[in-house]
């Protein structure tokens, strides 16, 4: 089969480089770019003609990380680029049987024990970067295509220096090669839908899913904040309480601190939302009542309602659960009209993050947090909360300042319901 059989393919100048990549050049290539960028989209298209192509014994294997992923997603792509080559499919074990007899096997990075028994005459990693263990996972694969001789791709997402970086770029093998590509290679993509995902992104965290760069995260987590600009004069001006608001209760229910943010949500003169942190209730060695007195004695005639955010379930760190802790503030704070937004599922970390780094400060330059110089406690943690040492999680160690991370945590919540990247005006921005 040549490319050119498939005549609804018009691979763009980044999928034409790399199908000549692994066509021409090298046994081993991987297409590292930017979501959305058309990875799948060429990697399933690639995939199709090596298996067709295949000179040896053995199956070609497909690998997603997840078995969602696999799926909705990658398998997917791969029978709609497959459709006239098929001639039937094995639906519950993701195989597909070509017209020419070759076949293709689905596969998850979840369990790569049930690669090691097949004999591979090629192989299609898609979005690697979130394989469980990609280092583990590359062994595999290449001892499956070790009696074959058979070539690889991966296409994926950057993901800091991963085992991706390591295989690929540090302890590069004559056989193999990265191609890089920003999403705005895609012209199947308008530039404008780019430009706004671009909007909601931090710096660091565009360059790695816009511009497909690896990007290292570590020490300020939220080092977008910057105490003049979020938190100066401006802030200080506008960052006031306003009776005609809702006020945005994000809670911790850690027992020492209790740390409370209040926040406000105002519209813009362009219609985005902005968000102002007027107060924080910080209360050393107490409980859920208290600081429900707390607010009460602040705030005695707030009539514009309260909307709750936070930690759904809590963890380890919270004495009592924090079901128990929500129906207290619910009951204790009635009067005021209490709205929950407490998502049912806690976002992952690194969402919660991307999203505040996004809002303090965008990669067009543009500010939407702005912090009451008087929150102390809030402004400490935008400022201190680091990564642990060597992975992009927050640094919760009890050994380290106690009074960290509650604050940032809480406001987090917030951000990332109302806020969410994943929300994305560009559909199915995961994968
Ligand atoms: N060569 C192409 N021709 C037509 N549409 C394309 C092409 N490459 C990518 N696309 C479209 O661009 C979008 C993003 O591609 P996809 O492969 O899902 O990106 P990625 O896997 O990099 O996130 C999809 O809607 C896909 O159909
Ligand atoms: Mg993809």
């Amino acid at each position: 089969m040549t490319r050119s059989k498939s005549k609804d393919y018009n691979p763009h100048r980044g999928q034409k480089a790399f199908h000549y990549a692994i066509d021409h050049v090298k046994r081993f290539v991987a297409m590292v770019c930017g979501i959305r960028g058309g990875k799948t989209y060429s990697g399933a298209r690639q995939a199709l003609r090596m298996a067709w192509n295949a000179k040896n014994d053995g199956v070609f294997g497909i690998i997603a990380p997840t078995y969602k992923m696999l799926k909705r997603t990658t398998w997917l792509e791969f029978k709609k680029a497959a459709r006239p080559w098929i001639l039937n499919e094995n639906r519950s074990d993701h195989i597909i049987t070509l017209k020419n007899g070759r076949q293709v096997f689905g596969f998850t990075a979840e369990d790569p024990n049930s690669i090691r028994n097949v004999t591979l005459n090629g192989f299609w990693a898609d979005e690697a970067r979130e394989a469980k263990n990609f280092g583990e996972l590359w062994d595999v694969l290449l001892g499956r295509v070790l009696s074959t001789g058979g070539k690889g791709i991966v296409t994926t997402s950057p993901n800091g220096f991963d085992d991706i970086y390591r295989i690929f770029v540090e302890e590069r093998d004559k056989d193999y090669l990265m191609l890089s590509f920003p999403t705005y290679i895609n012209n199947y993509i308008s530039a404008e839908a780019i430009d706004d995902l671009k909007r909601k992104y931090d710096e660091k965290f565009a360059k790695q899913e816009i511009y497909g760069e690896f990007v290292v995260f570590e020490g300020q987590v939220y080092y977008t904040f910057n105490r003049h600009e979020n938190a100066g004069d401006l802030a200080f001006q506008i960052a006031r309480y306003d009776d005609e608001k809702p006020i945005c209760l994000c809670c911790d229910f850690n027992v020492d601190p209790m740390a409370w943010v209040l926040a406000q949500v105002h519209t813009r003169l362009d219609g985005l939302k902005e968000v102002r942190v007027i107060d924080e209730i910080f209360l050393r060695n107490s409980n859920t009542p208290e600081a429900c007195k707390e607010f009460k004695t602040r705030y005695p005639n707030h009539e514009a309602g309260v909307v709750l955010y936070g930690d759904e379930t809590g963890n380890q760190r919270s004495s009592i659960s924090n079901i128990t802790n929500w129906k207290i503030i619910e009951t204790e704070l009635a009067r005021y009209g209490v709205q929950k937004r407490v998502p049912t599922h806690n976002p992952p970390e690194r969402d919660r993050i991307n999203a505040v780094n996004g809002m303090i400060c965008n990669s067009k330059g543009e500010r939407r947090v702005f912090v009451n110089p008087n929150c102390k406690n809030i402004i400490r943690d935008l400022e201190q909360v680091a990564y642990k040492e060597g992975s992009a999680q927050i640094d919760k160690s009890s050994g380290k300042d106690k009074m960290l991370t509650h604050s940032s945590d809480a406001f987090g919540y917030m951000i990332e319901k109302e806020f969410s990247l994943n929300r994305g005006e560009i559909r199915g921005l995961s994968i």
